[in-house]
């Protein structure tokens, strides 16, 4: 294991990544943020220069951040935004391998541009040798207007409670606008770029598939080549499993391996996008709209330059809004704890503020991220999680002993809404115990319902419409711990809330004080290959 340092520098820059221009919050001028690369174990330093003119933070989206919550991101959670023109120093060893990303923790600024793949390498990854070559794939929707003048309609009094609606979607960072729609004096070429892989016949290629979108879930394929599943968000599979379109909403990853063994040729690459919930009063018919379904392709050594006349494979329209079932996803390694601490029901509706506006709520309880912290900048010290948690919707307990498999805490969501939530846990992953399907109710089921044999473990599941969905995961990493629905515009409505994890040793945590500085070397490593 080695040091890995990066500066991360945040800058808004003009970027027309659909082709249209507008500013994007980028990391080192790069939108979609540069592909973080490291192999289990090593320490890595990432200092976060703030240039963006507005305060900001980071999640490392799927890290357990095991002792060093203070670094997990969150604003008003687990730290102060990082002001304007400082510099912010993330710390931490990384203890798990497979594929992350990183996003803006405040406001909507993920939206904006700030997010990014993060991928973990292990030499002894037993698929390793499965494959030749890898590839990331980012999917994401894709918004025209700046998210500073989508919100503020959040915290008007005649907000409805509808979502922004995308203007596009990119496959990559690259997406293909029709320039007929956009306003007559903006800067825009229909003729875009298409997000474009190269791959030799006979070999066999890792992609690892990430949705970074703010609202919509994709159904992802590739002409002619069937895709075998062997990792979900970070978690390996037992037993492979071979599908022709991957349903992946929000958060979450998969890696598949694609064999190139089709004839020499372009083929499409296709994210479709599904429409889950409302928006905007209607309920958009995604399929219609041109600027949504986004293509890449999938070019074989030697093919040339002509487009792909490659056919789809029927579009699997049960996948819609789904995730891969979770019972066909068996975890590598099932540890699921047996014996559980406490039991959490998150009731999840919409509702009202006392002025009218739409907010979401778990529990009859709106989150907001508590504002208050002393200092900027200061990672949050001395504060007590009672006073942490005031106003912030906070579910605490204490795990009872040093051994997971006697400190499981179960999550009941309970989803009292027709949208559907595609919900993250901050600090650990899940077992997918049961995961309801439509209109089934809001009941927890029964014990005999779940599956304990081989559930799936990650990091994002999807709670269907007016159903229930129950997860276990082991309470092993004290701190303070976000669980959330990852569609954004539901998390600046407040739907959150706060896992105070074992308070009586979190209390306990020495931060540390130096969180500013850059690395050594003030060269940013530009080729982040391993
Ligand atoms: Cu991917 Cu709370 O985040
Ligand atoms: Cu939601």
């Amino acid at each position: 294991p080695v040091t890995r340092c990066y500066n991360l520098e945040l800058v808004v820059k003009d970027l027309a990544p659909d082709g249209f221009t507008r500013p994007v919050w980028t990391v080192n001028g790069q939108y979609p943020a540069p592909i973080l690369q490291a192999n289990m174990g090593d320490r890595i330093i990432l200092n976060v220069t703030n240039n963006f003119g507005d305060p900001t933070s980071i999640h490392w989206h799927g890290l357990f951040q095991k002792g060093t919550n203070y670094y997990d991101g969150p604003v008003g959670v687990t730290q102060c935004p990082i002001p304007n023109r400082v510099t912010f120093k993330y710390d931490f060893t990384l203890e798990q391998f497979g594929t992350f990303w990183y996003h803006a923790h405040h406001l909507s600024q993920m939206i904006d541009g700030l997010k990014g793949p993060f991928i973990i390498h292990n030499p002894k990854d037993p698929y390793r040798g499965t494959y030749d070559y890898e590839y990331v794939v980012t999917l994401s929707d894709w918004y025209h207007t700046p998210t500073g003048i989508l919100l503020q309609q959040f915290s008007d009094d005649s907000y409805t409670g509808f979502s922004p609606v995308p203007d596009s979607g990119e496959i990559s960072g690259f997406g293909q606008y029709d320039c007929n729609a956009a306003p007559k004096n903006s800067t825009c070429n229909s003729n875009n770029e298409v997000a474009t892989y190269v791959v030799q016949k006979g070999k066999k290629y890792r992609f690892r598939i990430i949705n970074t979108s703010a609202l919509v879930h994709y159904i992802f394929s590739i002409d002619n080549h069937p895709l075998t599943i062997i990792e979900a968000d970070s978690g390996l599979l037992k037993e492979p499993i071979t599908l022709n379109s991957i349903p992946i909403n929000i958060a979450q990853r998969y890696s598949v391996i694609l064999d190139a063994n089709q004839p020499i040729d372009n083929y499409k690459i296709r994210a479709h996008i599904t429409n889950c919930n409302p928006v905007n009063n209607k309920t958009i018919n995604f399929d219609s709209a041109i600027n949504y379904d986004v293509t890449g392709i999938l070019k074989y050594d030697g093919a040339g330059d002509n487009p792909p006349t490659s056919e789809a494979f029927p579009l699997d329209t049960s996948e819609a809004c789904r995730d891969v079932n979770p019972n066909s996803l068996k975890p590598y390694n099932n540890k699921m704890p047996q014996t559980v601490i406490t039991t959490f029901k998150a009731i999840v509706n919409f509702g009202a503020a006392a002025s009218g506006r739409a907010i979401a709520l778990v529990n009859n309880s709106t989150f907001v991220p508590n504002d208050d912290y002393p200092t900027n900048q200061k990672i949050v010290d001395g504060v007590s999680p009672d006073e942490l948690s005031s106003n912030d919707n906070p579910y605490t307990y204490e795990s009872n002993s040093e051994n997971c498999n006697d400190d499981g805490v179960e999550i009941h969501v309970i989803n009292n809404t027709t949208d559907s939530h595609p919900f993250h846990l901050h600090g650990h992953d899940f077992y997918i115990l049961y995961n309801g399907e439509n209109n089934t109710g809001l009941k927890s089921p029964q014990k005999s319902e779940f599956n304990t044999e081989n559930p799936a473990i990650r990091d994002v599941v999807t709670v269907l419409p007016i159903s229930t969905t129950v997860i276990r995961y082991c309470a092993d990493n004290p701190g303070v711990w976000l669980f959330h629905c990852h569609i954004q515009w539901h998390f600046s409505m407040g739907m959150a809330v706060q896992l105070i994890e074992t308070p009586s040793i979190f209390k306990k945590t020495i931060i540390p004080s130096d969180v500013t500085g850059l690395c050594a070397n003030d060269d940013f490593i530009k080729d982040m290959t391993i």
